[in-house]
């Protein structure tokens, strides 16, 4: 009985699955016309399809900027103003920062232009237009094509059409691919080079809330960090010179002092990274009770590791603030996944899909032949896969984890090189150099006992679940040798290399020659290292390589089959780090029983978080100044609060950090960071119950900048519309 109603449960939501729910899909933008401006009329908003994305006068679309190469960012000003995530900015502003300056803890403010800090190897990348090439890329692509055929067809049309449309035009073109490999879009871009840091909060705002409350809601982070983008004095993108002048866009975004409230319609532009929404049930639960489960325990032991070394000394925990975040907000989101997809039911509401599906594929003979066995070989595929993808798995985040074991890795190019090219004096001497540049990063923030540990521990938890076969030999010598004692073992590698230590790292780099190979060789770390290359290039990768070109042809046909059989569903394209939009209404949600969540929080939030003796807590002076005087100017809300962040129905993914959120009008209301725990599993299976996007209420912006950072003067440049 109990498995009845499930299954009835199950069915009714994936029936009502069939239509779109308001809040799922990311859409092509030069499409929105023709698939969704009803729909979004309907659900308030008051400008066009035409406003956001044209190729014929300025749009929103030339406001918008892929920020550096995974975050998105928008103009805020005819001056080049560009808004981001304090996450997004956050290596500029570390950069930037000395214990002299600080402004990573401090914040940082230009007081006039020439106070801006440039950013060298920062860009923003303007898209110009996207254009579908569907029918030259598949030029000559046909089905009795191997899988490696059709790759190289495709890569040598593809090659072919970029070459032709660069050589008349100043911008630059890549081509991509759609529904999984069955549309093709050129999309050309513009890309700038010089993007100077303006402004950012102090980490006790920007960051507020840390690790602990990322991918949470209710969330009280002020997310941003401000940037300018230069141009050459004729206004064409240049590397950065003190001749440049501020970038005069064709559009940028009014900012409204109106905001938000639960069933405001909202939409969001910008560069979601990578979705899979149609995978089989097989995938998804390759995906959340395999994959994410073991890079879970691992690195569930990593970061216990440096957190207890975190505790004993600030010195370390700063070292490793930045690594721990990078640990930690994976870790997170895939913890939150896999709770999500269970929680949701998503693999059996795919299983179900997939009945339905089998019968359709077998009810006549073309049909039968076309898609009648694609279920099953996805099955067969998948089941290979596993111990494939668990090594590999295995090689990054349990090998390399241990960081003087990455380290060691960076070595190899070097030893080939002076093996393969011992006079080629040129290459070698580049090699070493960037190998000493990386050797500075490296050992600014390392601390041998901590990684020790680490390598003992994942080293015991590599040996327990992977079968012999498919990790690399040093297991074998760890038993024989060292009696499974991986303890021992970790000191003796330490012991047996020179590559944790920078004085004598330092000489053999400074003195190198092509012949010096030989002592790498000798070096422990460097073995295990060749060992680990060696293994995965004759074990993994090619049988990997393989099995994921069959996984992507399965998913091709199975991807065209969907659209086939659902001939009336509005389909949307995986995101690809293409520009997208998309749109909801703002709105709370109740992530468990019993409890419920609202649609924006305040500033009394942040003082009730408040705790001083835990870093992620602590709260400016100044801001609890402003707070205790409910000083709020004219960015407090009209019930006389001052709002913080919100959430909404948007349908983003990572890389959609930074974008724009903006109202019916399409004025800008605030700032996309982030996504609701419940809601990770959007990337898989989006459920419009629990997921939901988090936004920086575009007033606290305004507000830490004026009342709080005393940068008004900014303010001056853009269009606030009260
Ligand atoms: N979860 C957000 C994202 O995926 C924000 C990460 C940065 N914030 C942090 N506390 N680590 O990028
Ligand atoms: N914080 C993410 C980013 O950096 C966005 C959150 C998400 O994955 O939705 O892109």
């Amino acid at each position: 009985m109990k498995k009845f109603l499930l299954l009835l449960a199950i069915s009714i939501l994936t029936t009502s699955g069939h239509f779109a729910f308001a809040g799922e899909g990311m859409w092509i933008p030069s499409l929105l016309k023709q698939l969704n401006e009803k729909e979004m009329k309907a659900m308030g908003m008051k400008i066009s399809a035409d406003d956001i994305y044209s190729l014929n006068h300025s749009s929103m679309k030339d406001a918008i900027m892929l920020f550096g190469r995974g975050c998105t960012s928008e103009l805020i000003s005819g001056e080049g103003l560009l808004l981001t995530n304090h996450h997004c900015g956050f290596s500029s502003i570390q950069k930037h920062s000395s214990v002299e300056h600080d402004y990573l803890k401090d914040g940082f403010w230009a007081m006039n232009r020439g106070e801006e800090l440039p950013n060298p190897g920062l860009t923003a990348t303007l898209m110009i237009r996207m254009d579908k090439v569907t029918d030259q890329v598949l030029q000559g692509v046909n089905d009795q094509m191997s899988e490696k055929e059709r790759k190289s067809a495709i890569e040598k049309n593809t090659e072919q059409l970029i070459k032709n449309f660069e050589k008349d035009s100043p911008y630059q073109a890549t081509i991509k691919s759609f529904f999984k490999g069955n549309e093709y879009y050129m999309i050309v871009t513009e890309t700038f080079k010089d993007v100077r840091l303006v402004g950012a909060p102090p980490s006790a705002i920007g960051k507020f809330g840390g690790d602990t409350d990322n991918w949470m809601w209710p969330r009280h982070t002020g997310d941003f960090s401000l940037f300018r983008i230069y141009v050459s004095p004729d206004g064409k993108p240049a590397a950065y010179s003190k001749d440049n002048v501020p970038y005069q866009p064709n559009y940028f975004f009014p900012i409204s002092l109106k905001g938000v409230n639960e069933g405001d319609f909202t939409f969001v532009f910008g560069y979601p990274a990578r979705t899979n929404e149609y995978l089989p049930s097989y995938a998804i639960e390759e995906i959340t009770k395999l994959e994410n489960p073991a890079k879970i325990k691992l690195r569930t032991q990593r970061l216990d590791i440096f957190k207890k070394y975190a505790e004993t000394s600030p010195k370390i925990r700063i070292m490793y603030a930045s690594k721990q975040a990078g640990v930690a907000n994976g870790w997170k989101k895939m913890i939150g996944q896999d709770w999500g997809i269970k929680r949701t039911h998503a693999i059996e509401k795919k299983q179900q899909f997939e009945q339905d599906f089998q019968q359709w594929a077998t009810a006549n003979p073309h049909r039968t032949q076309q898609y009648g066995d694609l279920l099953n070989q996805f099955k067969q595929v998948y089941q290979q896969i596993r111990p494939y993808q668990q090594a590999a798995d295995y090689v990054y985040e349990g090998a390399l984890g241990v960081e003087a074991q990455r380290f060691a890795l960076s070595f190899l190019r070097l030893a080939e090189i002076s093996k393969e090219h011992p006079g080629d004096t040129a290459q070698l001497y580049q090699m070493v150099k960037s190998l000493q540049a990386r050797e500075k990063t490296f050992y600014k923030d390392y601390y041998k006992p901590l990684d020790m540990e680490v390598m003992a521990q994942l080293l015991n938890t590599y040996d327990k679940n992977v079968p012999d076969a498919y990790k690399p030999a040093w297991f074998a010598v760890i038993h024989k040798k060292f009696n499974g004692d991986y303890k021992k073992f970790t000191e003796y590698t330490f012991k047996k290399s020179f590559l944790d230590d920078p004085e004598a790292l330092n000489t053999f780099l400074k003195n190198y020659r092509a012949n010096d190979y030989k002592k790498l060789e000798k070096d422990q770390f460097f073995q295990m290292a060749m060992e680990i290359n060696r293994f995965a290039k004759q074990n993994i990768w090619p049988k990997l390589d393989q099995l994921s070109a069959r996984t992507d042809s399965l998913m091709r046909i199975y991807m065209r089959a969907q659209m086939e059989m659902q001939s009336d569903k509005r389909f949307y394209p995986d995101a690809n780090f293409t520009l997208r939009v998309t749109y909801g209404k703002a709105g709370g949600f109740s992530p468990a029983d019993a409890v419920e969540y609202k649609t924006f929080t305040t500033m009394k939030g942040i003082l009730e978080k408040e705790n001083p003796d835990i870093y992620d807590y602590a709260v400016p002076e100044k801001l609890k100044t402003l707070y205790k005087d409910q000083d709020f100017g004219p960015y407090a809300d009209k019930d006389g609060s001052m709002h913080v962040c919100f959430v909404a129905k948007n349908h983003t993914s990572g890389g959609n950090s930074g974008s724009p959120v903006l109202n019916a009008e399409g004025q800008l209301i605030g700032v996309n960071f982030d996504r609701d725990w419940e809601g990770t599993m959007s990337d898989l299976n989006y459920d419009p119950s629990v997921c939901r996007n988090i936004s920086l209420d575009i007033r606290y912006f305004l507000f830490v900048v004026d009342k709080l950072s005393g940068a008004g003067y900014l303010l001056d440049e853009m269009k606030i519309v009260k």
